[in-house]
């Protein structure tokens, strides 16, 4: 029996769900790849989902700021774009804080909030039901950048998506711009689609962004070692790994990093990772964008920019796209 073989054979958790399997394979691909990496969308179990929340509301976090600040300034305008008896569809939903300005803005008849946190999105849509009783809650738990399929009762509707929270930024411009075109396709004909994205600006505001003084981004960062320690029984040493994160200019992006503070190896699913002191995980990109390349990107896959609204500091935008022209409708639609 090969070494890794026996290892496998020690595995302390058996992955059954096709979750779990997913989340393991992507985990070994990562960490065995040069350099290591890890998908930031596992960022979001519920301890994630959680501590995500208490970064938008650090002083040095701006971006929820600059976006609550932009949706209820142009709470009016924007729900112009939603028709009445609309259902909204948002990708990413979280909290759902920000929709509440739309819910209240725009006559929605529907509410669809889109999330790979399941329990999380549970909660939410718990407290949303209490809240807007005339809404229909229909929540879908899915991974965004794959294909899903919208509610039944959504398609007789008007449908307007809804990206907020620069989330977009997490991809790389060109899963980003397949996502776009992916979205345009679920949210079909004639469609709206309201978008958030954070812009370049000073790399100190940035680089504070995401190095708060009360550690809060470094504990939403080591929480991911954390999660596949307990979801897949592996053995990192979490407080050998430290917070790292960065403004990368050239390529318009902060990174976030897991520096290993020692030479270690650890035990991941029956495979042995080995780390050179000083030696990273990558972890997430959050990229920025000026307004005319988020406008490039989302023509190019579809959209044509209507709107954009900022803060006074250019900090932050909300972008209204509408679908292009599909061509004639066939028969067989
Ligand atoms: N829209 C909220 C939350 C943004 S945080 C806001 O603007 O404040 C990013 C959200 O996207 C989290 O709730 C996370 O669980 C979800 N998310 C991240 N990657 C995802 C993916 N690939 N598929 C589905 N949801 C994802
Ligand atoms: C969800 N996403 C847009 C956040 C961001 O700013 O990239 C996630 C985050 N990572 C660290 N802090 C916040």
């Amino acid at each position: 029996m090969s070494k890794t073989s026996l290892a496998r054979a020690a595995l302390p958790v058996e992955p059954t769900r096709p979750e779990t399997t997913a989340f393991a394979a992507d985990v070994v691909a990562g960490l065995t790849a040069t350099p290591k990496r890890l998908p930031p969308k596992y960022f979001y179990d519920s301890v994630g989902s959680e501590l995500f929340e208490r970064i938008t509301t650090l002083p040095e976090y701006y971006p929820t700021r600059c976006e609550l600040g932009i949706l209820r300034a142009n709470a009016a305008e924007i729900a112009k774009v939603i028709a009445a008896g609309a259902a909204l569809i948002e990708f990413g939903s979280g909290a759902s804080t920000k929709t509440r300005i739309l819910m209240g803005a725009a006559k929605l008849a529907a509410y669809v909030p889109v999330d790979i946190s399941g329990e999380f999105l549970a909660q939410q849509v718990d407290a949303l039901r209490r809240e807007y009783p005339g809404i229909a809650m229909l929540p879908v738990v899915a991974d965004f950048v794959k294909p899903f399929e919208l509610p039944p009762t959504v398609q007789m509707m008007p449908r307007v998506g809804f990206f907020p929270g620069s989330t977009i930024g997490n991809l790389e411009p060109h899963e980003a711009g397949a996502f776009l075109r992916e979205a345009g396709r679920i949210l079909g004909r004639g469609a709206t689609f309201i978008v958030g994205v954070d812009l370049v600006k000073d790399q100190r505001v940035l680089q504070k962004a995401y190095n708060d003084a009360q550690g809060v981004t470094a504990q939403f960062n080591r929480n991911l070692l954390v999660r596949i320690n307990r979801e897949l029984g592996a053995d990192f040493d979490v407080k050998c790994f430290e917070h790292h994160a960065f403004y990368n200019r050239e390529r318009s992006r902060i990174e976030m990093h897991l520096a290993s503070l020692k030479r270690q190896r650890v035990r991941v699913c029956g495979e042995c990772v080995d780390f050179r002191a000083g030696e990273t995980i990558h972890t997430e990109n959050s990229y920025k964008y000026s307004i005319p390349s988020f406008g490039a990107l989302a023509r190019g896959a579809g959209w044509a920019p209507v709107s954009v609204w900022t803060d006074p500091d250019q900090c932050f935008s909300v972008h209204a796209l509408t679908k292009k022209d599909d061509g004639p409708v066939r028969a067989a639609e």
